[in-house]
């Protein structure tokens, strides 16, 4: 049963259960007002923090987004220390409003260099938020989908090492299962905003199957209505992982 303000666009036995999205464009959308990049990334926050609260609402299971790559260290020093700052202060701000609304936090990717006061944040944040059971907001921070595939090979070579696994037995789900999140299913759909066509090394396993949605709209500028938009287009979607369906027949 929905609520009565549940959105009339949308179909609440079809909303996708894991929503992925590519948080791009804050520079461009902070140059383009004339101001500096780092503007864009706080106003980004802005935005990030309308989306997670609109996505539990429409009954999204989890959220994962983008927030820093593992590439984007090659950004000027003074960007990446404004970001590392802007995490620092926006997980500080809303720790108490996302455990009030049962939210659970979660941050996907190599921590251990992260500057300290930073890690020790996120590992409070996901420890206090540990039993939530609303939405799972997942932050992919110094992330990369390949840097993640060779961390979960490592787990394995090492099992294997250590007798617990032979090579025979080695199936997708033994890879799987040592990636950073094993117990969340793949993303349903993939958003990417500011309209560039790339993966950008973001889950590249998890989104085998993922339905793509990217919007012109840079993050900063992008809404609850954008969000009820790709979900409302993911609804018109037929996924086929591979098999025949009926809408197969072109005429
Ligand atoms: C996305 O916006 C945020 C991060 C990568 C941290 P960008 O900073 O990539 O903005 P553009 O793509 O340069 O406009
Ligand atoms: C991807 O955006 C990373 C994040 C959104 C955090 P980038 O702006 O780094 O990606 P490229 O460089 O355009 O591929
Ligand atoms: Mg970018």
């Amino acid at each position: 049963m929905s609520s009565p303000d549940f959105p009339a666009t949308l179909d609440p036995d079809r909303i996708p259960a894991h929503v992925a999205i590519i948080m791009d464009g804050n520079g461009r959308w902070a140059r383009a007002q004339g101001k500096d990049r780092l503007y864009g990334h706080w106003q980004g926050y802005r935005t990030l923090k309308q989306i997670v609260y609109a996505a539990d609402e429409i009954g999204i299971r989890y959220l994962t987004v983008y927030g820093f790559s593992s590439e984007n260290w090659r950004r000027p020093a003074e960007e990446v220390e404004g970001l590392m700052r802007l995490m620092l202060e926006a997980m500080r701000a809303e720790i108490e409003e996302l455990m009030q609304n049962g939210i659970r936090v979660r941050v996907l990717g190599r921590l251990s260099q992260l500057p300290s006061d930073l890690r020790r944040e996120f590992s409070d944040a996901m420890e206090r938020t540990r039993e939530n059971t609303r939405l799972t907001f997942n932050l992919a921070i110094n992330y990369g989908g390949r840097a993640e595939i060779v961390d979960a090979v490592r787990h394995l070579a090492k099992d294997l090492l250590e007798g617990r696994l032979s090579p025979e037995s080695i199936e997708e789900e033994t890879l799987s299962a040592r990636l950073y999140a094993p117990d969340i299913p793949d993303p349903d759909l993939l958003i990417r905003t500011a309209g560039e066509m790339r993966l950008s090394n973001f889950l590249l396993w998890e989104t085998a199957y993922a339905e793509i949605w990217v919007t012109p709209t840079p993050w900063p500028a992008f809404t609850r209505d954008h969000l009820l938009t790709a979900i409302a287009d993911y609804q018109r979607r037929t996924r086929k992982f591979g098999a025949v369906v009926e809408e197969d027949d072109l005429s």
